[in-house]
């Protein structure tokens, strides 16, 4: 199938952002995994691997449409030495990336790209679930001081 206009460029800036979160839950995964907080590196964990499916959807409907997904670069990932940077940074980069996904949502509406803008749609109610996740936690800590928060986040969910 051939994409229309400007469809093969949003999905390839989507892509960069979605690859970039893969790399930051992994590194922020393992932040938390190294200072104790087990917890928080579950749920990391969990992400990254949302993050992959977004990445490989994305590739996936790439080539459908005949584009080359671009693989090569990376945008800055946020690092931080303390649990409630990474949350506060990884907050701003879902809201980005929310705004991206509405940004190409509205586009494929223009174009008559209904098969991309479902896929869009699909990422974007994971991205708001993201949202959601790391506000609760900020909220959280508000609300408990940072110490119990923390505290709270040394033993790994029971399955
Ligand atoms: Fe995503
Ligand atoms: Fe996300």
């Amino acid at each position: 199938m051939k994409a229309k206009e400007g469809v093969l460029d949003i999905l390839n800036k989507v892509l960069v952002s979605e690859l970039t979160a893969v790399h930051q839950y992994l590194l922020h995964a393992a932040l938390c995994k190294h200072w104790g907080y087990h917890r928080l590196h579950e749920h990391f964990s969990h992400l990254a691997q949302e993050e992959v499916s977004h990445s490989s959807g994305l590739v996936d409907h790439i080539l459908y449409l005949g584009g080359t997904p671009e693989m090569d670069h990376l945008d800055a990932v946020a690092a931080g030495k303390k649990v409630l940077e990474l949350l506060e940074a990884d907050l701003s980069f879902e809201r980005e990336d929310a705004d991206a996904l509405r940004e190409g949502i509205a586009h494929c509406a223009k174009v008559g790209d209904f098969t991309t803008r479902h896929r869009l749609e699909e990422m974007i109610v994971d991205t708001e679930e993201h949202i959601d996740w790391f506000e609760t936690q900020l909220r959280t800590i508000k609300q408990v001081g940072v110490e119990r928060y923390l505290a709270e986040q040394l033993a790994a969910d029971k399955s």
